[in-house]
């Protein structure tokens, strides 16, 4: 196999300093057999630039970290390899989260917000007794909330999602698959009325237009459209009793 030269064309912005504009800052590198993303930056800010920012952890599409537009399209870098790009690549941040410097975005802050306006926890008035013993979960049941937090907040949906990027407030795919994992939760005894209040707006649900790129970009398959249709279709029949009431 012919060995390539390749071209990172990466978004530089310092936050810090403002009257630096952000701009494009190629660089090059010799590629390697199985290298990806990962190694690619390590490489230019060790070798080339040690300024350059941009977030990793696991390195194995379980942190979520790492997520930003890799020639356009919201994707995990450390998955993400070499061999499937073209020559020259652009990598920029991801957008709608706050942006810390060239690559790096803060996600924490928005996923927290999020889980606070989905008030994130069980609903129950049931008393919490710490050594009582468990209760068993039917393991489809289980299943379909493990399918739910398979999330691993990277973002991508958001980041890809037009109306997000457009509706600051927007709940997007991440938000909608988490109030989704509480409504198939028979321990969450919330009403349809009480998720209606918190999904079932513009801002919600019902901001969704329905393009599908969270679904489409979601780099773990969590099945975003289908959780899309899930809860549309309760909030729509409890927005419709609401009316009535
Ligand atoms: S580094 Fe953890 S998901 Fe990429």
């Amino acid at each position: 196999m012919a060995v390539r030269e390749l071209t990172f064309r990466i978004m530089r912005y310092n936050p810090d300093e403002p009257e630096k504009k952000p701009h494009l800052q190629d660089f090059h590198l010799t590629e390697e057999p199985g290298m990806s993303l990962f190694v690619v930056l390590n490489k230019l800010r060790e070798e080339q630039d040690p300024t350059l920012r941009f977030d990793f952890v696991c390195r194995a599409s379980i942190c979520g970290s790492c997520g930003m537009l890799v020639n356009g399209k919201p994707t995990l870098a450390c998955k993400t390899l070499t061999k499937d790009l073209p020559p020259v690549t652009t990598l920029l941040p991801l957008p709608v989260f706050k942006l810390l410097g060239d690559l790096s975005v803060d996600t924490g802050v928005w996923f927290r917000d999020m889980s606070l306006r989905t008030e994130s926890w069980i609903h129950t008035d049931e008393t919490f007794v710490p050594d009582a013993p468990e209760v068993r979960m039917d393991n489809e049941l289980a299943l379909k909330i493990y399918e739910a937090e398979r999330c691993i907040e990277c973002g991508c949906c958001i980041g890809g999602c037009a109306t997000a990027n457009i509706k600051s407030d927007f709940i997007g795919a991440a938000g909608v698959n988490r109030v989704a994992r509480f409504m198939v939760d028979p321990r969450d005894k919330r009403t349809e009325r009480e998720y209606f209040d918190v999904v079932g707006t513009e801002d919600g649900v019902f901001g969704c237009i329905g393009l599908m790129a969270c679904d489409d970009n979601c780099p773990v398959g969590v099945p975003l459209r289908d959780q899309l249709a899930y809860v549309r279709r309760k909030m729509a029949v409890a927005g419709w009793h609401y009316q009535k009431v």
